[in-house]
C-alpha cells in the first residue's frame, strides 16, 4: 500500500554539457501502484475534464505485485513525442495524454544545477520533445485497473522530470485527466476521489483517508479469474450506463453518498465486517448497473458467480465477515482477507476450489487440525 515513488533518476551522455549540447538526454523512472475500488467510480458527468457523478473510494496496492513502470526522457535530439507500452509503440494522439502532456508542461519549472551543469529554462519545456516507456507487471485492460496505474506513473514521472512544483492533491487533478480512476493512485493506503462542484474540475481530486500503515493487517489476493483484454472497456461502458441506467442515478444520488460516509468509518475505525459488508454490496450494485444498462453489460463470469457465492456462504457460516470481495470491469476478483491467517486459509481454499489447472493434483487442503478431502465437496 505504497505512495509513487521515483526509483531511478539519470543524467545521461554528457551531462555537464547538459543544456548547451544536443546529445543529452534527462531521464525519471517511476514505479505507481495500481488501486482497487471498494466504492465504485461509475459514470461522469464531464466526459472531457473526465469528471464522476459520485464520490469513490479506493486501496492502493503494494506496487511490488500490481504496477506499472515509466521511463520519461527528454532531449533536444528527440523529434517527436513518443511512447511505447509494455514494449510496443502507441500513438499518443489521443485527447486523454494530450491533456495530462499539457498539464504538465503548462507547469513546468526550469532546472539549474551548476554542479552537473544543466539548465533547462521554463520555456525550453515546450520545445523538447519526450520519450516514454511504460511497463505494467499485469495483465493490461483486464479489469485490473491498469489505466489508473499508468496514467497515475506517467503524471508523476513526467512532473518529476519537469521539476513541475504541485501537491499530490493537483497532480492527481493531471492524472484524472487520463484515466478516472488514476487520480486514486497517487497516494497509498485508503484514498477518496471527490467529486466536486467546479466545472472546471479543479476540485474534483483525491485525498488520503488513511495512510498505508492505519490497517495493514489486510490481506488483498487477487483471483485473476481470465486475463483476456475485456470486450467493453470501463470508458464506454460507464457512458452507455449513463445514457441508459436508472439505476445508475438512484445509485449515484441516495446510495453512495450515504456508503461513503459509512466506509469512511468503517476505515477510521478498522471496523472489518462494515467494510467487507459495504464493498461487497458496492461491488454488487455497480454489476447491476451493469445488468441494468441497455445494452446490458456481463463483466463477472461463471467463475466470478462462483467466487461470490462461496465466500457468502463462508462469511455466512463463520457468523462475521472474514473476506470481502470486489469485482471491477471484469471478471477477476479481488479477495480481501481480515488478516493473514484469513489469506492463507482463503489462498488454500481458491486452490482447492478454484483450481488453475483441470487437472491439479491438490486433493485436499489443511482446515486449522483438521485435512479436507476434496471428494467430501
Ligand atoms: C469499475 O478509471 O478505467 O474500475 O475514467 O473512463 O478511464 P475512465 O475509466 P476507469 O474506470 C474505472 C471503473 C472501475 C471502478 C473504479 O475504479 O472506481
Amino acid at each position: 500500500l505504497l505512495q509513487p515513488k521515483v526509483i531511478i533518476e539519470l543524467i545521461g551522455n554528457s551531462l555537464e554539457m547538459a543544456g548547451k549540447q544536443q546529445n543529452w538526454v534527462l531521464m525519471v523512472t517511476a514505479q505507481s501502484p495500481t488501486n482497487i475500488a471498494v466504492i465504485k467510480y461509475w459514470g461522469k458527468r464531464d466526459e472531457t475534464l473526465i469528471l464522476p457523478i459520485n464520490d469513490s473510494i479506493s486501496v492502493t496496492l503494494d506496487p511490488e505485485h500490481l504496477c506499472t513502470t515509466t521511463t520519461v526522457a527528454v532531449s533536444p535530439s528527440f523529434d517527436k513525442d513518443r511512447m511505447w507500452l509494455n514494449g510496443k509503440e502507441i500513438s499518443l494522439s489521443g485527447g486523454r495524454y494530450q491533456n495530462c502532456l499539457r498539464e504538465i508542461r503548462g507547469r513546468a519549472s526550469s532546472i539549474e544545477d551548476e554542479e552537473k551543469g544543466i539548465r533547462i529554462q521554463k520555456q525550453d519545456w515546450e520545445k523538447l520533445h519526450l520519450h516514454i516507456a511504460s511497463y505494467n507487471n499485469f495483465p493490461t485492460a483486464a479489469g485490473l485497473a491498469s489505466s489508473a496505474a499508468g496514467f497515475a506513473c506517467l503524471v508523476f514521472a513526467l512532473a518529476k522530470l519537469m521539476n513541475v512544483k504541485e501537491d499530490q492533491g493537483k497532480l492527481s487533478a493531471i492524472a484524472r485527466q487520463g484515466s478516472g480512476s488514476a487520480c486514486r493512485s497517487l497516494y497509498g493506503g485508503f484514498v477518496k476521489w471527490v467529486m466536486g462542484n467546479d466545472v472546471n474540475g479543479s476540485d474534483s481530486t483525491a485525498i488520503q483517508l488513511a495512510s498505508e500503515t492505519h490497517w495493514d493487517d489486510l490481506v488483498i489476493i487477487i483471483a485473476v479469474v481470465s486475463s483476456r483484454q475485456k470486450e467493453t472497456s470501463s470508458t464506454s461502458g460507464m457512458r452507455e450506463s449513463v445514457e441508459t441506467s436508472a439505476l445508475l442515478h438512484h445509485r449515484s444520488k441516495e446510495v453512495v453518498p450515504k456508503r461513503i460516509l459509512q466506509m469512511e468509518e468503517a476505515i477510521r475505525t478498522r471496523d472489518f465486517p462494515s467494510f467487507a459488508r459495504l464493498a461487497c454490496v458496492d461491488s454488487n450494485q455497480f454489476h447491476a448497473v451493469c445488468l441494468d444498462t441497455s445494452p446490458p453489460i456481463f463483466y463477472m463470469n461463471d467463475t466470478s458467480h462462483r467466487i461470490i457465492n462461496y465466500m457468502e456462504k463462508w462469511n455466512r457460516f463463520e457468523g462475521t465477515p472474514q473476506v470481502a470481495y470486489t469485482f471491477d470491469a471484469g471478471p477477476n476478483a479481488v479477495l480481501i482477507a481480515r488478516n493473514r491467517e484469513v489469506a492463507s486459509l482463503l489462498l488454500q481454499r481458491l486452490l482447492f476450489f478454484f483450481p488453475p489447472l483441470p487437472d491439479t493434483d491438490m486433493d485436499s487442503y489443511v482446515l486449522g487440525d483438521k485435512t479436507i478431502l476434496k471428494d467430501a465437496g
